[in-house]
């Protein structure tokens, strides 16, 4: 009794002494939990490892000039800078590129949500014409003779390089960019006060009190993946956003919640680039939206010159390293 009463006591003491080591290391604790792997597409280094450098292949577009990367470029949170994409010969694409961070806890894709996965997802933009142009047949005959992929697909896979194999590593791949690691998560998830400044303090009581953001843009993602709509929309928009997809007019203007991750690296903003800047975006909300088509109630606010320096200083924080 004695011994295992000893036991337990050493067991609990080296579990807490482990939980402390983890929270004290870089290697953080995610706030997100764990991310379900789809039972089709199990994760491997080699997977993952082969799915990167397709990510930035640019055979994979009609004129070998664009790549994923092209667009979702690493030092921009994966987004590009540009208010509408630049796909292949300089064709401007339908939207503004998303951030690809923590794409992998996603539960639908795009703007409009009209795409479930993301093995699915791979094959729009080498499809879409204003993307990267090009035609699945031409693309895999190109890959194919590349010994190093055919080797990988055999290895990997068991099967020569094709549609699935590109599809699956690459969205293997996206399953890793994760973002958990910002100053905020250091603050909030691990109760490091000083992590961040006072003001990105007071911005988050702003954010997630009075202002209610986190209605729509909801921690630990700062998106709640839903489709939502904020006013931007009207009957001669080019995008009427989920209405593409399901010719549901109530739908007209709902776009899916875009994170707020990394925000600071991400302008232009909203699903066609028309806000350039943060304080444009502030200005969008306090005026409580432009009333466009099937807008959701926002309720209009006005913010001293600090306050807003704190909003602006707490979306900040969101930023990862
Ligand atoms: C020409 C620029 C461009 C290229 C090239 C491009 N994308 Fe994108 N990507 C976009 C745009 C724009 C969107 C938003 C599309 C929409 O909502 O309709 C997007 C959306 C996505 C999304 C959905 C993100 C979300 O949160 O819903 C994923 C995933 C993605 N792209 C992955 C890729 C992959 C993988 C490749 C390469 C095979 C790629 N993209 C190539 C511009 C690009
Ligand atoms: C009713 C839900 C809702 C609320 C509340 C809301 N947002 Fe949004 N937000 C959205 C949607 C939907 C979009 C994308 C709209 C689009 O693409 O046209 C968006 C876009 C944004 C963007 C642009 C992100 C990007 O990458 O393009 C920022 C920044 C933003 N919101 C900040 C805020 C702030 C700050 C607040 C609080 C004052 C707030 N939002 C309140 C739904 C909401």
């Amino acid at each position: 009794m004695k011994t295992i009463l000893r036991f337990i006591f050493l067991a609990s003491i080296s579990g807490i002494f482990l939980v402390q080591c983890r929270s004290e290391s870089n290697e953080s604790v995610s706030p997100f939990g764990e991310m379900i792997q789809p039972k089709n597409n199990a994760s491997s280094n080699e997977k993952i490892a082969l799915g990167r450098k397709l990510f930035f292949d640019q055979r994979l577009s009609l004129n070998n000039e664009v790549s994923c990367a092209t667009c979702h470029i690493p030092d921009m949170a994966l987004s590009d800078g540009h208010n509408l994409a630049k796909g292949v010969k300089g064709r401007k694409a339908f939207r503004n590129t998303p951030s690809l961070f923590n794409v992998g806890f996603a539960p639908r894709l795009m703007f409009d949500g009209g795409v479930k996965t993301l093995e699915e997802q791979v094959l729009v933009p080498i499809l879409d014409h204003n993307e990267m142009g090009a035609s699945m047949p031409e693309v895999i005959m190109k890959l194919r003779n590349d010994a190093e992929y055919q080797t990988a697909a055999r290895k990997i896979f068991n099967r020569d390089f094709d549609a699935w194999v590109l599809t699956r590593s690459i969205a293997a791949f996206e399953r890793t960019l994760v973002s958990d690691n910002s100053a905020f998560d250091h603050f909030f998830y691990q109760n490091k006060s000083n992590a961040i400044s006072e003001s990105a303090k007071r911005g988050w009581k702003l954010f997630s009190g009075k202002l209610n953001c986190v209605k729509c843009h909801s921690a630990p993602f700062f998106t709640d993946f839903e489709l939502h709509n904020n006013g931007r929309t009207t009957l001669n928009s080019s995008d009427l956003g989920r209405y593409r997809i399901n010719n549901d007019s109530t739908n007209i203007g709902f776009f899916k919640t875009p994170s707020l991750r990394n925000v600071t690296v991400t302008a232009p903003y909203m699903h066609d680039g028309t806000l350039k800047t943060l304080d444009q975006v502030i200005q969008y909300y306090a005026k409580g939206g432009d009333g466009g088509v099937n807008q959701e109630k926002l309720k209009p606010f006005s913010l001293t010159k600090a306050e807003i320096g704190d909003l602006k200083n707490f979306l900040k924080s969101l930023e990862d390293y």
